[in-house]
């Protein structure tokens, strides 16, 4: 059944219609009308990055040709001009995510430049010598090892949340391991590797209850569902523009105004000062302290036009939309003879990890890749996620909101063919 017809039988089966068109929506993405190996290209690795609309792409391009200069800097008009740009898109970053203020809204090259930056800042000051650092198993790299790097310098410990066969965190033993001497927890939104939602509020209210400060990895959260931070009442929250549609070397750090303000600065050099002398230097208040050199302009700028596209979609169209094509590939997955999902948690997202019995997942990659199907296969930069479930790897097929029914169809066909190339 093609989609079209499946989405009017659901219609006409009383389920909610999909307000999104999705083929208008793959209109605006150029990538996705490529063929790869002479098929038409189905792109389901949108958990490493996602592709990019025209209005991203174009506005790379206008402001390269139409604008561009250093901000901050001049008092000339183009200057003036990419200020503007800049801090507008900062702006529609903070609204974005319901911070208060710019001031709370950080430009980093990305949630891994973001994390860091909490690490070696907050993190230095605040945790010595037998403190504790709070993640979870399912974390990926870069809410694991900026961690454990600064734990190793002071003499902290690294403590992680184990996660259930369902792939959801075990939530009373987070609570039990909240102690006295734990400094920070740091806590993914949504598991790259499982698909798993966190319940970040409550984490957030559990801690807090101690006087715990949060981090939440808001990586694979913010192109699937609406975040305020207010809301969450988090200390910190990190993504990446790449995630969302944008480009990449860009991605907020949202911090509460209170920490910044008492927060010593990430790196040295121009625009993070108010002034320097051989003597002394003082610095800027935030997000400028936290902002050294200067900064991916054009990304920042691109990444406020990725904000405003997938502003323009609605949260509530998107979610209806990926809810289809999720339950879709659920079902589809399951009736694949010999294939077993990896994490089935109680709340989750698009992201669907799986091993196929007698067959590596590299080369359910390889034999997909020549069906012009675009998927992860490895440990997906969460080792100890996918160690948890006993495989040192997996295949992952990961959903955005340009994906379609017929593509997650083409990708049940690929694993019959690879069923049938391999076994
Ligand atoms: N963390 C990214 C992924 O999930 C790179 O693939």
């Amino acid at each position: 059944m093609s989609g079209e017809i499946r989405e009017a039988a659901a219609v006409r089966d009383g389920e909610p219609s999909l307000a999104l068109d999705v083929k208008k929506v793959r209109e605006d993405f150029p990538i996705l009308k490529m063929r790869i190996h002479g098929k038409p290209l189905v792109y389901l690795d949108n958990a490493a990055s996602t592709q990019k609309p025209y209005a991203v792409i174009d506005a790379y391009n206008v402001f390269y040709s139409g604008c561009y200069s250093n901000i901050h800097r001049g008092v000339y008009h183009l200057s003036e001009t990419a200020t503007k740009a800049y801090e507008d898109a900062r702006e529609k970053a903070r609204a974005f995510i319901g911070a208060r203020g710019i001031e709370e809204t950080i430009f980093v090259s990305g949630t891994t430049e973001g994390i860091n930056l909490v690490a070696q800042t907050y993190g230095r000051e605040k945790i010595g010598k037998g403190d504790e650092v709070l993640v979870t198993w399912m974390e990926h790299h870069s809410n694991i090892v900026p961690w454990q790097m600064i734990c190793e310098e002071k003499g902290a410990v690294l403590r992680a949340v184990p996660i259930d066969d369902r792939g959801d965190l075990v939530m009373d033993e987070l609570e039990k391991m909240l102690g006295p001497r734990t400094r920070i927890v740091a806590v993914t939104h949504v598991s790259n590797a499982l698909g798993t939602v966190n319940p970040v509020k409550e984490i957030v209210r559990l801690a807090h209850r101690r006087g715990i400060p949060v981090l939440i990895d808001g990586a694979q959260a913010v192109a699937h569902m609406r975040v305020d931070v207010r809301d969450l009442d988090c200390d910190f929250y990190v993504f990446s523009g790449h995630k969302l549609f944008g480009p990449t070397g860009i991605g907020i750090l949202y911090g509460k105004k209170e920490l910044l303000e008492s927060m010593p600065p990430y790196q040295g050099g121009g625009d993070m000062i108010r002034s320097v002398t051989f003597e002394k230097t003082t610095y800027n208040a935030p997000p400028y302290r936290f902002e050294a050199g200067t900064p991916n302009i054009a990304g920042a700028i691109s990444l406020g036009a990725a904000i405003d596209y997938v502003a323009a979609l609605g949260f509530d169209a998107i979610a209806e939309h990926e809810s289809a094509i999720q339950a879709h590939a659920a079902e589809v997955l399951s009736s694949i003879p010999g294939l077993r999902l990896v994490g089935d948690a109680r709340t989750r997202i698009g992201v669907f990890s799986f091993v196929m019995e007698g067959i590596h997942p590299h080369d359910i990659g390889t034999i997909l890749d020549r069906e012009g199907i675009a998927v992860r296969t490895g440990h997906h930069c969460a080792q100890p996620a996918v160690d948890r479930f006993g495989v040192p790897a997996t295949a992952r097929a990961s959903f955005a909101v340009y994906n379609t029914r017929e593509e997650v169809d083409a990708l049940a066909s690929g694993l019959l063919k690879v069923r049938e190339v391999l076994l």
